[in-house]
């Protein structure tokens, strides 16, 4: 009761004493609560996130834009070629590699210590054609793979610490590609995929490596194939080490679709990779569109939320987000039809940070 009084006398006190400072009003302002600012962190996503964050980067930028490759040296600490490591660049001809710029790569990761995945040793639009119209039965189409993946594999063996084996052999209801160029050449065109596997991992035993595609998050159909895949390969005693989603999407992709199927790939067990993240503004690729303020909020939306799920992975599945390219001015969703104007990812055309970041770093904390 004593108590009560006391709490009353000072309230008492303190509101009196606050209207005799007002010059306006006499009757008291109700004490409303501490808005507390939220932390405007500072800090980069490699000092924040527990797993690696990666960048597609094209060598000719790498090479050419001081930009560009400061931003990769300060803010991403893994690599991947945007095209250069694909098939057709390094199998210029039979008997013939071009190793210049993926040596070029490594030794600029080397040289930043940077990690290095490698995309991608097999890929049906990277096949070249000397080899697709060669005419080589299934036994001697196989035989020149097998020397490729090993001499590639074997090559930066150590240097390339992660490699996509095969990329996009599935549509979307889980069958197989038409056009992957294994299917209609082997009866078992899983079972080649699996000793492309093993082909690898003898090249570099100490390489994880990964399945790749797109839209795994949203077609239940590839996503059990992928799986299927993966269970096929461990049963047989094929090394598969993770499943890489390439994350291609737009500001509309259903987020709760994504949590959904985000949350059935994890339950593979695997290390999950974000292979290719990126996030389209101009969902009608409109030549006419302008960015506007609403539109990079809901795409910094679409990070947050796509890090935070990343994030809360067990330890033991994170691997690695990777963004497909590093600047809006020159990602691969830039064309004709819309006019060049996409706005997909983390840095502007001037390298400044994007509300996208923020939605990224905010996702990771
Ligand atoms: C794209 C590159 O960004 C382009 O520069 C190249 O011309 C074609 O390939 N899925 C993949 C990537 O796995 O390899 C593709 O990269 C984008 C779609």
């Amino acid at each position: 009761m004593k108590r009560i009084l006391l709490l009353g006398i000072i309230l008492t006190f303190i509101f009196s004493s606050s209207c005799k400072k007002s010059p306006v009003s006499t009757i008291p302002v109700p004490i409303s609560p501490i808005v507390i600012p939220p932390v405007v962190s500072n800090k980069k996503l490699i000092e924040v996130a527990n797993f690696k964050i990666g960048a597609a980067v094209k060598v000719a930028s790498l090479q050419s834009d001081a930009e560009f490759a400061n931003t990769v040296k300060s803010e991403f600490n893994q690599i991947t070629a945007e095209y250069e490591m694909k098939m057709n660049f390094i199998w210029t001809a039979d008997n013939t590699y071009d190793f210049s710029k993926v040596d070029y790569l490594v030794d600029f990761a080397q040289q930043n210590s940077k990690s290095v995945h490698g995309h991608t040793l097999l890929w049906y639009q990277s096949f070249p054609d000397w080899l697709k119209n060669a005419g080589y039965d299934t036994v001697a189409f196989e035989g020149k793979v097998k020397t490729y993946i090993q001499t590639v594999v074997g090559r930066y063996k150590g240097k390339i610490v992660s490699w996509d084996v095969a990329n996009e052999i599935f549509n979307d209801d889980g069958t197989l590609r038409v056009e992957s160029q294994i299917q209609g050449r082997f009866k078992d065109p899983i079972g080649f995929v699996g000793r492309c596997f093993k082909y690898a991992h003898d090249a570099d035993p100490a390489a994880k490596l990964f399945y790749n595609d797109y839209n795994v998050v949203l077609a239940t159909g590839k996503r059990t194939a992928m799986k299927n895949m993966a269970l096929r390969f461990k049963n047989a005693g094929v090394q598969i080490d993770g499943l890489g989603e390439q994350f291609h999407y737009r500001i509309s992709t259903s987020q709760s679709q994504i949590n959904s199927g985000f949350a059935d790939l994890a339950n593979s067990g695997l290390l999950i990779h974000i292979s290719e993240a990126d996030c389209k503004v101009n969902v009608n690729d409109s030549p006419a569109y302008v960015i506007t303020d609403a539109d990079k909020q809901k795409q910094s939306d679409f990070f947050k939320n796509i890090v935070t799920l990343y994030n809360a992975l067990p330890a033991n599945q994170k691997f690695a987000i990777t963004t497909w390219g590093v600047t809006d001015k020159s990602t691969w969703l830039r064309n004709s039809t819309n006019g060049n104007k996409e706005y997909p990812l983390l840095f502007d055309e001037s390298y400044i940070k994007k509300p996208a970041y923020a939605g990224f770093l905010a996702g990771l904390q």
